[in-house]
């Protein structure tokens, strides 16, 4: 049977090779891209007759809403909604210096945004055999590791902050979720060079982060509720 995977903000960095990935796989895969031209292209460039292109931009309840519509013309299961999109700020401005304005502009995509998604997708994924949805989070975003030093010394409050946002909402849906409906859970892939970060230098590849996030999505076990990196659950 056909398996079906969403992968948002994936016409670059972390979530195209996270359709690279699951392509391969067999699965069928919508790439999901704010941007219909970059989109496309990206479909274009992983050349798998299992990817298609779904118009979604997380700041906007319509296109959300439409990208819902557009999936349902080909399934009404959803075997996995992959999280992936998000972005950051200026890394090197102190929570004193972060205008607010920004601060509501990141919660906006990464929050609120993902939010919208899982609501919206949730009885699409209710009706696969085992469905999953992955956040794409950070450690960063642990209060606990964050605090311990345990994390790079970026105190970029607006990105940290909307991250544990989306940390709850893993908390959250995983609760009523309990063990029994489809799983929910957070995954960091850890320092990845790529456009948010501004390519710093060091970080893993795009197709390394992604290997970490699909084997997690990929898996026997049941992560309902809880947060990953590579090495297994971290601290809230
Ligand atoms: N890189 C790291 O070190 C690292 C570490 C931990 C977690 N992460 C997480 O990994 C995920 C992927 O990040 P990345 O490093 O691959 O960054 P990236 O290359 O900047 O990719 C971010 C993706 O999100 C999309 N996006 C941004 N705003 C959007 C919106 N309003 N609606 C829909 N899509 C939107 C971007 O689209 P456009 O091209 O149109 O902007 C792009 O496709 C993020 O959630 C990030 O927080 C990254």
């Amino acid at each position: 049977m056909t398996k079906y995977a969403f992968v948002t903000g994936a016409n670059k960095g972390i979530g195209y090779e996270i359709v690279h990935h699951l392509a391969e796989k067999g699965y069928q895969v919508f790439l999901g891209a704010r941007n219909k031209e970059l989109g496309e292209k990206a479909v274009q460039a992983l050349g798998f007759s299992n990817v298609s292109f779904i118009q979604i931009d997380l700041t906007d309840t319509q296109s959300i809403q439409n990208s819902l519509e557009e999936i349902l013309k080909e399934t009404d299961q959803l075997d996995l909604l992959i999280n992936n999109a998000g972005i950051s700020h200026n890394h090197q401005s102190q929570p004193s210096e972060l205008d607010l304005k920004t601060l509501r502009q990141v919660f906006e995509v990464n929050f609120f945004g993902t939010f919208q998604i899982i609501q919206t997708f949730l009885p699409l994924v209710k009706k696969a055999q085992r469905g999953k949805i992955v956040n794409v989070t950070t450690d960063m975003a642990s209060q606990t590791m964050f605090d311990n030093g345990q994390t790079a010394p970026i105190n970029a409050l607006g990105y940290n902050s909307s991250k544990t946002g989306v940390n709850s909402l893993t908390l959250a849906f995983g609760k009523e979720f309990g063990n029994k409906g489809p799983e929910i859970f957070g995954v960091t892939p850890g320092f990845t060079t790529t456009d948010l970060n501004g390519n710093a230098p060091g970080g893993k590849t795009t197709a390394e982060a992604a290997q970490i996030i699909t084997e997690y999505a990929l898996s026997e076990t049941n992560y309902n509720g809880k947060i990953l990196d590579k090495n297994g659950i971290i601290p809230w």
